[in-house]
């Protein structure tokens, strides 16, 4: 049984418009059913509030991720969290250079439009890369992912998994970010992560159920 304990406005725009209201549930019942609900009430967040994810909130998150199981235990993953405006900026920066005259899709077929922001201008960028040598590394980071999305949604924190800027990151062109993240040379990047305070609450896309088959 859930409970809506909190709506909160989140700031207005400089149109004076009140953006979406979010609302913050809690759980009266078992803590089953939370951690259920957390799973199927996690979505792709696309806009972010200013507000900075906090140093014990990101604590809780990494402790999550490398939680995550992982083929023999050998944590195949380099996990790096930035917080400094300078590089997520220069990431975006050149992945609208990278786009010029390519076409994607989902959110970034919009690149082109003014302000447009590959990570949703979100104030914390992740990085999960993987040993390349590892068989088993990508399933580790996809682990791990999901431990990442999961825990800052039951913190009230919003995610989007980018795997747009995979590509971007392992060209070779682009190596000078990986090692200024000081990512082994033998790693390579899997999937990023676009964390913050989330200023929406989009409902949850289709599902296919007709995917799963029990077979008796
Ligand atoms: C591997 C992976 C890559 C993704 N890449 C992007 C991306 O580059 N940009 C984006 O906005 N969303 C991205 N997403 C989010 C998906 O679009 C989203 O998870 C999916 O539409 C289902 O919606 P939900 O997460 O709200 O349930 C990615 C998700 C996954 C799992």
């Amino acid at each position: 049984m859930k409970k809506i304990i909190m709506m909160s406005v989140i700031a207005f725009s400089i149109l004076g418009c009140a953006e979406p209201k979010i609302e913050q549930v809690v759980y009266e019942g078992t803590n089953k059913e939370a951690i259920i609900d957390n799973i199927l009430t996690r979505r792709a967040i696309r806009k972010f509030t200013d507000q900075q994810v906090s140093e014990s909130q990101l604590d809780t998150i990494m402790k999550s991720a490398i939680y995550a199981p992982s083929g023999l235990n050998k944590q195949s993953w380099e996990i790096r969290v930035v917080q400094n405006p300078s590089i997520i900026e220069e990431v975006n920066k050149r992945f609208l250079k990278y786009a010029e005259g390519r076409e994607f899709q989902g959110s970034a077929a919009r690149y082109r439009e003014p302000g447009f922001n590959v990570m949703h201008h979100a104030p914390t960028f992740i990085v999960i890369a993987s040993e390349k040598a590892n068989a088993y590394s990508k399933l580790d980071a996809g682990l791990a992912l999901q431990n990442i999305l999961l825990s800052a949604h039951a913190l009230g924190l919003g995610t989007c998994p980018l795997g747009t800027l995979v590509p971007l990151l392992n060209a070779p062109e682009n190596a000078d970010i990986l090692k200024l993240l000081n990512i082994p040379e033998d790693y390579e990047v899997s999937i990023n992560i676009a964390l913050g305070h989330p200023a929406e609450s989009p409902e949850a896309p289709i599902r296919y159920s007709n995917k799963v088959k029990v077979i008796r």
